[in-house]
């Protein structure tokens, strides 16, 4: 997959990224509705899935019990959901001029199977070079908040799609502290935003990196 130059009159690819319960689902609908105010097509997709062949790889991955799969296999499961959704979905969308907001991509992976699970950082990077290639997010919002805050949230939630909830909070406190480190080490694509505010004002900050980093 292809194309990591600038992309003129192209979408743009926008993910948002942060552990159970941060309100990725929740802002992801709002950035779409305020991606369209401003004029733009938009789609709002999200991963694992976005794609039918991906929606069926979420399904072993998001349900069931929790130790179904190693830290590895999860890993693999995710790139070939990952490298289906781009194909079918995100990447003719960016094509057609459509911007798509992505509710989690890799950065979730890194931080689930690499930091929360300890599986070796540097072949996730591998996977992703093979899965992936040279594309990148144009935008990554990390929304970051302490995490029994977040799986209180996710827990009032309900729905059947807890295995990752219901690993033990030290695995949480790993996938928070490694969305912080990657989003130190790649400050050009990567905004942390306080996800303890309201639901407004979680969506005036995204707005304002959004213009800071997409239309300076
Ligand atoms: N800023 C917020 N403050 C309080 N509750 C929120 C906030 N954002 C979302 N919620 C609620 O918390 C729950 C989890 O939000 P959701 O967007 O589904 O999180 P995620 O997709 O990151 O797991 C939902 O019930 C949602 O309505
Ligand atoms: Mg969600």
């Amino acid at each position: 997959m292809t194309d990591d130059g600038p992309r003129r009159g192209a979408g743009r690819f926008i993910t948002l990224e942060g552990g159970e319960g941060a309100g990725k689902s929740t802002q992801v609908a709002r950035l779409k509705a305020s991606i369209e105010a401003r004029g733009h097509d938009c789609i709002a997709t999200r991963e694992p899935g976005g794609a039918p062949g991906a929606e069926m790889v979420r399904k072993l991955l998001v349900e069931g019990p929790v130790e179904r799969w190693d830290g590895v296999t999860e890993a693999l499961l995710h790139f070939a959901a990952r490298r289906e959704h781009l194909r079918t979905t995100v990447l003719p969308a960016i094509a057609g001029g459509t911007w798509v907001v992505s509710d989690r991509f890799a950065d979730s992976t890194m931080a689930y199977q690499g930091y929360g699970h300890g599986a070796d950082r540097a072949m996730l990077g591998t996977l992703y070079d093979i899965a992936v290639g040279e594309f990148r997010p144009d935008l990554t919002l990390i929304l970051d908040l302490p995490v029994d805050t977040g799986l209180a949230r996710a827990a009032a939630r309900r729905g059947t799609e807890t295995r990752y909830e219901s690993l033990p909070v030290a695995f949480h406190e790993r996938v928070r502290a490694g969305f912080l480190d990657i989003a130190a080490a790649d400050p050009g694509r990567c905004v942390v935003i306080d996800a303890t505010a309201g639901i407004d004002e979680i969506a005036r900050a995204i707005g304002g990196a959004l213009a800071k980093h997409l239309e300076a």
